[in-house]
């Protein structure tokens, strides 16, 4: 599109510079990196020569890593630098999985950031891993085809759930799964469905083996003390005490390259709607 009519706009072409901000919610753990490793070296393989940087946006995260010495830029902060820095289209990703408070926040800090004088040319955010009905439908099919299941087996996801309205998006998947692939449920450590609801569905569907994936982008302390952890109120522990046998993932989806390129996906729309 060419918007060389309006000569009050004299940005040429060699004074573009294009970034990526990529979002995540974070994690103290370092299993969690494997993750934003290989999310970073996905995106970098269809962005080359992009300039590429994260960004958390939860301040407990960022407290909890500044006192270790690792510090992760609040995706004020990150923009802002990259504002300073000349950048004239960023495109922000969000990594999260629904459009809940995390995503709300960054694109609220991004509506703000696009009113800055002398601010970027254009910045837009990239939707999380769910958001349409067809983003529902790659998922279901991505959260099949990986973990398939015979007979008396079912797979629990762990999604982490929300108090905003968008948690409906966990029922909603169930929804889908029920349709498409009837041995597959999804609950969450904080919103709804939860664990009991699970429960009370395998023992409908008379299953005896349970496999335990994580629906969250990075193993961290969720996955590993919330869902497979050694104590009393871990769903692996509590899954055992009613008798199935369970076994554990231990891998995000951040982790599987298949979900990743859902959220690349996201990124590509974004990217594509700047102007120029
Ligand atoms: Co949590």
């Amino acid at each position: 599109m060419s918007r060389t009519s309006n000569h009050t706009s004299t940005t040429s072409i060699s004074s573009l510079k294009k970034g990526i901000l990529l979002v995540a919610f974070g994690s103290v753990e370092a299993s969690a990196n494997t993750a934003l490793a290989n999310i970073f070296e996905k995106v970098s393989a269809e962005f080359s020569g992009i300039d590429i940087r994260w960004a958390y946006t939860s301040s407990f995260i960022r407290k909890k890593l500044k006192a270790k010495g690792v510090e992760i830029d609040s995706p004020l902060t990150a923009i802002s630098k990259m504002i300073d820095e000349g950048f004239t289209h960023i495109t922000v990703q969000s990594m999260h999985t629904i459009p809940g408070v995390e995503y709300n926040y960054l694109v609220e800090v991004v509506e703000l950031l696009k009113k800055m004088p002398k601010g970027a040319q254009s910045i837009e955010v990239g939707k999380p891993l769910l958001y349409s009905h067809q983003d529902i439908e790659k998922v279901v099919r991505v959260m099949d085809e990986s973990y398939p299941a015979q007979e008396q087996e079912a797979v629990i996801w762990m999604g982490h759930g929300s108090p905003h309205f968008s948690n409906v998006f966990y029922s909603g998947l169930n929804q889908y799964l029920g349709h498409d692939c009837n041995h597959h449920f999804i609950c969450t450590i904080e919103g709804y469905p939860t664990l009991d609801d699970a429960i009370k569905w395998l023992r409908l569907k008379g299953v005896t083996k349970v496999t335990l994936v994580p629906f969250v982008s990075v193993v961290g302390m969720h996955v590993k003390k919330d869902m497979c952890g050694d104590n009393e109120k871990s769903w692996l522990k509590m899954l055992k005490e009613e008798g199935f046998s369970v076994e554990c993932v231990l891998k995000g989806t951040g982790e599987m390259d298949r979900f990743v390129s859902l959220w690349i996906t996201h990124l590509k729309d974004a990217w594509n709607k700047h102007l120029v």
